[in-house]
């Protein structure tokens, strides 16, 4: 079954705990935490202190995507505060090889995660390595955005690239999924669907999450 992980971008941040509560209840698979640092991104969001925060609220999976310059630097805060799945991107890790090791050393999950124009062999040597390829689809920094299609192909070409090698990570894309991208990913081959605006600008976030999971 695909995996749903609603992204608390979109949530009430004065009401988090409810937020990540309901989306638990609803049916989520994990949480996914977006963290921007102004530079990488044109955004800044949270940080390590919010993770720290949220990690008592509930037992699912934190899936923290890292948008953020030399990730290196901030690997062992955020495995620390009990982050599951730390995602780099290639385009800001110079030494990719070695913070992928740097995070799955410390005992949790490595995620690997393009832009939307960032070709799938930046990444194709590091593949055996990792436990969750994110495709990006839109550029990184808001929420609410619109589905960029032409990352349905590289969603296909990871695929293939997995079948080919036997490997066992996740694929999960993120940003501008609804009911009717949703179902556009699955059919390329898609494991997990970061959704944030979909689930939280719904008051029903269990609908709105198996509207997406069933679309
Ligand atoms: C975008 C973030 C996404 C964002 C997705 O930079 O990485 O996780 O929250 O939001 P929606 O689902 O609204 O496009
Ligand atoms: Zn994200």
């Amino acid at each position: 079954m695909t995996k749903i992980s609603p992204s608390i971008l979109s949530a009430d941040f004065a009401n988090l705990k409810e937020e990540i509560l309901d989306v638990e209840r609803g049916g989520a698979d994990y949480i996914h935490v977006d963290v921007m640092d102004g530079q990488f991104v044109p955004n800044i969001t949270m940080g390590p202190l919010v993770v720290k925060a949220i990690r008592p609220v509930t037992k699912l999976p934190l899936d923290v995507h890292l948008m953020i310059k030399n990730p290196d630097k901030f690997i062992h805060e955020f495995v620390e505060v009990g982050a599951d799945i730390l995602t780099v991107h290639a385009e800001a890790s110079p030494h990719l090889d070695r913070t992928i090791q740097t995070i799955k050393d410390a005992g949790i999950k490595a995620g690997v995660v393009i832009n939307p124009a960032t070709p799938v062999a930046l990444i194709q040597h590091v593949l055996p390595n990792v436990d969750l390829v994110l495709l990006m689809t839109v550029n990184p920094g808001f929420g609410g955005q619109s589905f960029i299609h032409y990352v349905l192909n590289k969603v296909e070409e990871v695929d293939k690239l997995r079948k080919e090698q036997g490997l066992r990570f996740e694929i999960e894309v993120d940003g501008g999924v609804n009911a009717d991208t949703a179902k556009l990913c699955k059919d390329a081959g898609v494991d997990v669907l970061v959704a944030g605006s979909a689930i939280f600008n719904q008051r029903d976030r269990a609908k709105a999450i198996a509207s997406i999971r069933n679309g």
